[in-house]
């Protein structure tokens, strides 16, 4: 049985991803500081992977377990303190094999205001992360790149050798980790580092338990159409109705959170099986949407209208945003799985039951919800 540390374990990706590892037998450690991620998510994860009760070993420090050794411990800390990254890798004896670093910050409009935030938590932290890596003897780690470093390309589909063009703070984060990832295992023998360029990750897991959950005004499409179906928002406004695209409205390429959620299990699979390497692998579908086909796929699949308007597009779009995903599919054997209807079925499933996603039960702090619900 492996353990695994996932920081930002409790947000959208590492929660569904979290779930995944568990449930294939991987021990998770999770240390997030619910910036943006949520206590209630975690409790959720341990719930469909069948563990608990939950304990509190300490202030700031949890674990539900089985009797067959599954175990997920949650740390709340930030990724920048190496007190509490050390914390992480001696939890319950140490022997982290692997990190999954999702922990970062994410929105595009946030980081043209706020860069020092973006290059501290994104950059420093993923510093931090590796000298504490260092000081703990693990050297393999799956880092969450983005797509958004092919910047506005009309290559259609994006190979992984397309150039690196980010046009917003958010992006050269992402640069600038993957290119201190890629200096760092050229550095010593026996990295062992796949960086994963997502495109764009939507829909739930499909028991509607967990999704996304995101603070404030969604930034991003698939978000924001699940709040106006559920009532919380009026209408959806579409960015531009005039690209260069079969109905005229922007082309991306959808995954579902599970396929994404697996890719990470293929990368960490195969990191741990074959000999040290860099790998760089986009994880798409490598089919394109339109937003007008989103909004029409949605309704289809769960019989309601969303009202929404054609707007002026929106500064630093591109027209169409498509992977190849064909490097996947021969290094790891993952291509997705699920389509855009899935897609809609299990984001609804999530989005109707929970209108406010996590934040009803997110008044209570952390150690008080967990007690309160697992009565321990
Ligand atoms: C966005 C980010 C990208 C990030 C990705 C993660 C921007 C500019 N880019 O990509 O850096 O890696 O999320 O998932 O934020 N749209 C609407 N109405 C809306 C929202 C979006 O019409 O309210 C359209 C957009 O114009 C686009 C499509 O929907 O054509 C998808 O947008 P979004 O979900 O924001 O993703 P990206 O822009 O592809």
């Amino acid at each position: 049985m492996t353990k695994v540390l996932l920081t930002g374990g409790a947000g959208f990706i590492g929660s569904h991803t979290g779930l995944t590892l568990l449930e294939s037998g991987h021990q998770v450690v999770v240390v997030d500081d619910f910036s943006n991620g949520s206590a209630e998510a975690m409790r959720r994860v341990a719930e469909l992977a069948g563990l608990g009760p939950w304990r509190q070993a300490s202030t700031e420090h949890w674990t539900a377990a089985d009797p067959e050794g599954g175990r997920l411990t949650l740390i709340r800390g930030d990724v920048r303190s190496p007190q509490d990254l050390d914390r992480a890798f001696t939890v319950d004896g140490g022997d982290i094999s692997a990190v999954l670093h999702f922990a970062g910050l994410k929105a595009v409009g946030e980081s043209m205001t706020q860069p020092l935030r973006y290059w501290d938590v994104n950059v420093t932290g993923t510093v931090r992360l590796l000298e504490a890596m260092g000081r703990h003897g693990c050297q393999t780690l799956v880092f969450s790149s983005s797509a958004t470093l092919y910047g506005t390309t009309d290559q259609v589909p994006i190979p992984e050798t397309a150039p690196l063009q980010p046009i917003n703070p958010y992006g050269y984060t992402k640069a600038a980790v993957e290119r201190l990832l890629t200096d760092v295992a050229a550095s010593a023998p026996g990295w062992r580092i796949a960086l994963l360029r997502y495109f764009n990750p939507v829909g739930a897991h499909p028991s509607g338990r967990i999704g996304e959950d995101p603070n404030g005004l969604p930034n991003n499409l698939f978000p924001f159409l699940c709040q106006v179906a559920a009532g919380r928002r009026r209408h959806l406004q579409v960015f531009g109705g005039d690209w260069p695209t079969p109905d005229g409205t922007g082309v991306r390429d959808y995954l579902h959170v599970m396929d994404l959620a697996e890719g990470h299990g293929r990368a960490l699979d195969l990191l741990l099986a074959e000999p040290p390497q860099r790998l760089t692998l986009n994880l798409g579908s490598g089919r394109g949407h339109s937003v007008l086909e989103v909004v029409q796929t949605f309704e289809a699949t769960n019989g309601l209208r969303l009202p929404y308007t054609v707007v002026a597009r929106r500064p630093g779009d591109s027209a169409v945003s498509v992977a190849d995903p064909r490097e996947a599919e021969r290094r790891m054997g993952w291509r997705t799985r699920r389509s855009l209807a899935d897609i809609c079925r299990d984001g609804w499933a999530w989005q109707s039951a929970n209108p406010q996603g996590y934040r009803s039960a997110e008044k209570e702090p952390i150690g008080e919800l967990i007690r309160a619900q697992h009565g321990s």
